[in-house]
């Protein structure tokens, strides 16, 4: 006789009821028409299911890209990352007083330690056999505190953000628009203007605006250069007549985005 004669591997899912614990299961073949052939039927089954899952959601996000921060603009120095908005509670309770600066290490490996570590352990601390979530008020309880807490987080960490002011850091966003270099004026407004209000006048975020489309006359332009406007502060022209004539021609030049 061969080892294993007569013998079916089954696939089965189903989960173990621990009421019956101590009788024995019983054998498969008092399910006559039930059971099914584990290779190939059971595993086809499951390719298949699992493929048409797979092209689904490989449709899903072609279709709909999910919401990552936008690629980064490799030209602009004042960039701060942010993580995604799935880390963004992570990120939030790193601004909290005990788990920043000193304590970094308790934001960082101390509470998210904690907070996976129950849920490995999960298993083993709580072992009542009941299924459902109200004769379970520990596990149900933490979970719920979990969820909760990283929902608020996550919260506040988004309306603690300036998403217009990010917006300008995407290279999307940058604006398609580039300076005539020949321009008598394009030194000057490299060696005074450009730090702040970008190479091409596309400005820099956090530290000055576009100088795109202005309706600015050039005695207004060199008077901005010279006495500075807003928070743009005075003093940051620094040359001769000539070469104020040849920056406040460069930039009307140049301004216009048509
Ligand atoms: C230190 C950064 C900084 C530098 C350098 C700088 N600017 Fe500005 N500039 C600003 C800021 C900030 C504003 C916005 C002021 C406001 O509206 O409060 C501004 C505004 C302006 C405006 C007005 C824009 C508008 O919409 O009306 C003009 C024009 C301008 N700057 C020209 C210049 C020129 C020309 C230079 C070079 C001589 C220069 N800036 C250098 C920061 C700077």
């Amino acid at each position: 006789m061969h080892r294993g004669k007569g013998m079916k591997f089954v696939g089965d899912s189903r989960i173990q009821d621990r009421s019956e614990r101590n009788t024995i299961p019983k054998d498969y073949s008092e399910y006559p028409g039930r059971t099914e052939a584990f290779w190939p039927n059971f595993l086809l089954k499951e390719w298949l299911v699992g493929a048409v899952f797979l092209i689904g959601f490989l449709c899903l996000v072609a279709a709909a890209p999910s919401p990552l921060e936008t690629q980064a603009d490799p030209n602009n120095s004042a960039y701060i990352p942010l993580p995604d908005w799935y880390f963004l509670f992570l990120y939030e309770q790193l601004k909290f007083e005990y788990a920043a600066g000193d304590y970094v290490i308790i934001g960082t490996v101390g509470i998210p330690g904690l907070a996976f570590g129950a849920l490995l352990l999960a298993p083993f601390l709580d072992r009542g056999p009941g299924r459902r979530p109200s004769k379970r008020p520990i596990a149900t309880g933490m979970m719920l505190i979990g969820v909760i807490a990283t929902i608020w987080l996550t919260y506040e960490s988004v309306a603690a953000v300036d998403w217009d002011e990010r917006a300008e850091y995407s290279v999307e966003n940058a604006v398609e628009h580039e300076v005539d270099e020949s321009h008598p004026g394009y030194e000057t407004f490299v060696n005074n203007c450009m730090s702040c209000h970008g190479g091409n006048l596309e400005g820099e975020p956090g530290l000055g605006p576009d100088l795109l489309d202005l309706p600015h006359t050039a005695e207004v332009l060199q008077e901005i250069a010279v006495e500075g406007i807003g928070d743009m502060p005075p003093g940051m022209f620094d040359g001769t007549d000539e070469e104020l004539e040849q920056l406040a021609d460069f930039i009307i030049e140049n301004t216009s985005t048509e």
